[in-house]
């Protein structure tokens, strides 16, 4: 069988589909007609979040079983086309929770104590101390949109660190949520209490600006932090409510579209932090994801039962 990688994933991953007997060509950074021609004779494709995987790639994959996602987010992949296509999609959703919730804490520090703006301008020899007098996040309050695995773990962690915790999400109950601390609130409230607000939602038409002008208004004074995904959150509005407005800061990982351009209004303001999508970047995270994908593509070809599916 042909597995076509189109994303970097880790080694170990792709040791293991070769290991079974499997023919596997890695083409990243591979686009339009050459992405097609690459999928044609594909049984598997593995993809993170840098390949679209649309209607018309289905159309031309007609060898495709199975479209692996090296990583949790499948909004990169149109599951409507892949189920008339008769095309399983499985996703990693465990193996890098943790390193996203470690990015996220990394990011509050971040916009909390200004580390970047601060590491900036001494590199260019300049001892601005007086300049930087940051939030001490024990004692103040968190809220968390999304209390899923990655929110949940972003909640261990703050919770640790003496932060109050509050959290929007519709779909858990008040049981899980007071289970590990946190107050279960309705959007405005955790809006209102927040010092810090995560967001840690799927993109789906239910999220898709889900954080606009009201609620960054509502956020009042505080910081918001984004390693979910862009386009839950208004960037144009985002990078005003910084600049202008009533945001103290903001760190996001994640953009509407990826690479973010270098237009972009977050770029112009200084205390907007911003990391190329890193939130599931470590070694141990990704080895997670890629030895787990290969299992379900292997699964797939077996026709076994594939988890995540
Ligand atoms: P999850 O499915 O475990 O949790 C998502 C939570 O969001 C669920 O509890 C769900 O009930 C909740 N939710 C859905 N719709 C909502 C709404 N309208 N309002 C409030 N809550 C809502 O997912 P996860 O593993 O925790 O991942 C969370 C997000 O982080 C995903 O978007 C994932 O793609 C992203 N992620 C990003 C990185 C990165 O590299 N930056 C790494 C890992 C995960
Ligand atoms: C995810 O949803 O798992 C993240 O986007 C991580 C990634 O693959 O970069």
């Amino acid at each position: 069988m042909k597995v076509l990688v189109t994303d970097p994933i880790a080694e170990p991953g792709l040791d293991r589909l070769r290991e079974a007997g499997h023919t596997v060509e890695t083409a990243y950074d591979v686009t339009g007609d050459a992405l097609h021609a690459a999928v044609a004779d594909a049984n598997a494709l593995v993809v993170r979040s840098g390949t679209d995987v649309t209607e018309e790639l289905f159309a031309t994959a007609e060898e495709l079983v199975i479209v692996g996602r090296a990583g949790i987010g499948v909004d990169n992949i149109d599951i409507d086309a892949a189920t008339e296509a008769g095309v399983i999609v499985a996703n990693a959703p465990e193996g890098n929770v943790r390193a996203a919730a470690e990015h996220t804490v990394a990011m509050t520090f971040a916009a909390a104590r200004s580390i970047p703006q601060a590491h900036a301008r001494l590199k260019t020899g300049e001892w601005a101390k007086s300049d930087y007098l940051g939030t001490e996040l024990n004692g103040a309050t968190l809220g968390i949109v999304g209390f899923g695995r990655v929110g949940q773990e972003v909640a261990k962690k703050l919770d640790g660190l003496g932060m109050n915790l509050v959290a929007y999400d519709p779909y858990i109950s008040e049981e899980r949520a007071a289970n590990l601390g946190a107050e279960l609130v309705e959007l405005d409230e955790c809006l209102a209490s927040a010092d810090v607000l995560t967001l840690h939602t799927p993109l789906t038409p239910e999220t898709e600006n889900l954080i606009a002008e009201d609620e960054l208004a509502a956020l009042d004074g505080g910081y918001l932090i984004n390693c979910a995904r862009g386009g839950v959150v208004d960037e144009a509005v985002l990078a005003a409510a910084v600049e202008d407005g009533p945001l103290a800061g903001a760190a996001i990982d994640v953009y509407a579209e990826e690479p973010l351009s270098s237009d972009s209004p977050l770029l112009d303001v200084e205390d907007v932090i911003v990391t190329p999508h890193l939130g599931a970047s470590t070694h141990a995270a990704q080895e997670n994801v890629a030895t787990s994908i290969a299992d379900q593509v292997l699964a797939a070809f077996e026709s076994k039962p594939v988890m995540n599916a």
